[in-house]
């Protein structure tokens, strides 16, 4: 499974760009950055070699388009992220007969995700927390998303996203999701555990202790 770093913080992406195979934004973590869209997306795109989305904000299709071939202009790398509604499909569609690659986000069910994946998608991204957060199980519709595309060899990647915790990891890896993009506090934690600190300390007490 592949490792996006979800934020649109410069530092946090350098912190981790050795175990990066892309990044992921949206509208609320670009206003968080504090920064210009264009000015802080590109900025990642130098510092990560792969995907890189970024989001339209227009509510029609065609201008959803429109902003997707604006924003494809500006690096080879970017992904056009694209909300799951109707209008956002045909811009999908649009999208993929023009060769730009989207990730279509915000996908809370089955049949939204055969739909994106239909549409051309290059990536869709399942949101689980949010799932879990109203009470429905966002690992387990990972696992049928994963059933599903492969049934029909659908290339469209799936990107486990809104991860909140290590187990959220854990199971998408094994359901088989192509990606993670995790949140740089929760990347922080996986590399942590109490045994290896232990075992660490242990080794360099011992090697003291070798020396003299
Ligand atoms: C994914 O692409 C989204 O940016 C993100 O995972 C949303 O996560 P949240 O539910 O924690 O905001």
């Amino acid at each position: 499974m592949k490792l996006f770093l979800d934020t649109a913080d410069v530092g946090e992406i350098k912190r981790y760009a050795h175990v990066l195979s892309g990044v992921t934004t949206n509208p609320t973590l670009i206003m968080k950055s504090g920064r210009d869209f264009k000015e802080v997306v590109n900025e990642i795109c130098s510092i990560v070699d792969g995907p890189i989305s970024a989001e339209v904000t227009a509510e029609d299709a065609v201008g959803m388009f429109r902003e997707a071939k604006e924003i494809s202009s500006w690096h080879k790398n970017i992904v056009i992220k694209i909300p799951m509604v109707e209008e956002g499909i045909k811009a999908t569609c649009l999208c993929s007969d023009a060769g730009i690659k989207t990730n279509v986000t915000l996908v809370f069910s089955v049949p939204q995700a055969l739909l994106a994946a239909v549409a051309g998608a290059t990536f869709m991204s399942p949101f689980l927390g949010r799932l879990d957060d109203v009470g429905q199980d966002g690992v387990y519709l990972v696992k049928e998303i994963v059933k599903v595309y492969g049934n029909y060899g659908f290339p469209t990647e799936i990107i486990a996203a809104s991860i909140r915790g290590p187990t959220h990891v854990i199971e998408c890896a094994k359901a088989g999701a192509h990606i993670a993009t995790i949140p740089p506090k929760l990347m922080a934690q996986l590399y942590n555990h109490p045994l290896t600190d232990i075992g660490i300390k242990q080794f360099m007490d011992d090697w003291e202790r070798a020396k003299k």
